[in-house]
């Protein structure tokens, strides 16, 4: 049998301390499938003491991560630390100039220095593999590194956070507001204490920015992506969607145009009907449409101990199981000098259909002239609905418009004149109309 591989974790948190378990209840199975033993020699954390639910005493503990990633003792190093700087970049980046194999679930850090990263890593000739960065226990970054060969992308497109899809989800199926929702999904631990970076869309962007470079190949762009966050959806607009036949969900949305590559992540309506749409709670999905396969999606778990760690011990063993000599697959599907620079698609230019929904006094005039507006900027609807607002509101009117395929700079045109004719009593709200089978 061959050498065993050694590896070495650094960070043994939620996901870190479950790959070590893994890695021990799995030792068999793994030995067998990859024809070696894979041996935990060296771990480090900050405190020294926890307990993490698993013997890790046989391993050589390090204070610092940086010391672990440049010790002979390690084949592998396994940075589950997070962040985009500190520790977790210097330890990598020092891990792959000694030569040593990486694998990440740290999408921070690839979305800011995946290329730098992947650059030093082809150079030294060793893997670096982040298959749990994007969609947790989802094998999408495999799947459109390896198994799409030939395909041309035109679009990519997915629920990629489950905090946000909790919500959403609980929304709906509730009646309840957005803030109530959040609360419970903090008490459950589905949220941070500082939701944030979740539901305003960051970590959808990060996870968007890497699969974009797959599905393009061109260069990271994690600062250009247009972002909104669901923490504006009410209640009104759940109810309003599903009358029309949609459901909200976060997306992450990378699509090719003729004026460049749409990167945003906003809240978009799906057709009820649709497979994404059937994609509820914390539960993950991605969708990849190619000129030759069609529409794949993707669906599992995103997040957690368990379902990260398979991931991560999938890398691990893609590792164990590759020869000296043998030539890797270059890290972001092309080799990392030769991706494009990534040309941006204006998000005004964007083409779709979008649902506006406009809160109005209730007086003669204003259904006209909102019909105006769209008709000036030559926007045409396929349906506009008058309601109540509501029992407590008499002197209001909710107006709710469905447009046909029209572009972002004519809504925002549209919607500012409706706006600036003073007959708005609230601000209007506008959401994107998604494509999806
Ligand atoms: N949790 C998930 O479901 C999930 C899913 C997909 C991807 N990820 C990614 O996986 C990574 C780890 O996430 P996590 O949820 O496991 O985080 P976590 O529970 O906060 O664990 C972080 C670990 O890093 C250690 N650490 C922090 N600073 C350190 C330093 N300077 N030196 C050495 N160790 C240090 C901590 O040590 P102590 O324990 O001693 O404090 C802890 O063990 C992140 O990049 C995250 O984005 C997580």
């Amino acid at each position: 049998m061959a050498e065993a591989l050694r590896v070495g974790i650094a960070g043994l948190g939620t996901v870190g301390a479950s790959v070590a378990r893994v890695l021990r209840d799995k030792a068999a199975e793994l030995t067998r499938q990859c024809g070696r033993d894979i041996v935990v020699t060296a771990v480090s954390a900050r405190d020294p003491k926890r307990d993490r639910g698993v013997d890790l005493g046989a391993a050589k503990w390090f204070d610092d991560p940086v010391k672990l990633a440049q010790t002979a003792d390690i084949d592998v190093f396994i940075e589950l630390i997070g962040g985009d700087e500190g520790p977790a970049r210097q330890a990598v980046k020092a891990a792959l100039e000694a030569g040593r194999h990486v694998v990440t679930a740290n999408k921070a850090l690839l979305a800011k220095h995946g290329v730098a990263l992947a650059e030093i890593a082809e150079k030294k000739g060793v893997l670096l593999n982040y298959e749990a960065a994007v969609a947790g226990g989802i094998p999408v970054i495999k799947t459109m590194r390896e198994s799409m060969a030939g395909n041309a992308v035109t679009r990519v497109f997915g629920i990629l956070n489950g905090t946000c899809n909790y919500i959403l989800t609980r929304m709906e199926a509730e009646g309840i507001s957005f803030d109530a929702c959040l609360k419970d999904a903090q008490r459950l631990g589905y949220a941070e204490a500082d939701p944030t970076f979740d539901i305003e869309g960051h970590d959808t962007a990060h996870k968007l920015s890497i699969l974009t470079s797959l599905a393009f190949g061109t260069r990271i762009a994690a600062n250009d992506i247009y972002m909104e966050g669901i923490s504006n959806i009410t209640q009104a607009d759940i109810r309003a969607a599903a009358d029309l036949g949609y459901r909200i969900k976060l997306l992450g949305v990378a699509q090719r145009t003729e004026s460049g590559i749409e990167q945003r992540v906003h809240p978009t309506m799906v057709p009820t009907a649709s497979v994404i749409a059937q994609v509820h709670g914390v539960i993950n999905a991605v969708a990849i449409e190619t000129d030759i396969l069609g529409e794949l999606l993707l669906s599992g778990p995103g997040a957690g101990g368990n379902a990260t760690a398979s991931a991560v011990i999938g890398d691990i063993a893609d590792i164990a199981k590759s020869r000296p000599g043998f030539q890797h697959a270059p890290v972001f599907g092309w080799p990392a000098k030769e991706l494009e620079p990534y040309k941006k698609a204006q998000m005004r230019s964007h083409a779709g259909g979008y649902f506006i929904r406009l809160t109005v006094h209730d007086r003669t005039g204003v259904f006209a002239a909102i019909a105006k507006r769209m008709a000036d900027n030559d926007i045409s609807l396929e349906s506009i609905v008058q309601q109540a607002a509501g029992p407590q509101t008499q002197a209001q009117k909710t107006v709710i418009l469905v447009t046909h395929e029209t572009t972002e700079a004519a809504v925002r045109k549209a919607v500012d004149g409706i706006t600036k004719d003073g007959h708005l009593t609230d601000k209007a709200q506008v959401i994107r109309i998604e494509r999806a089978e």
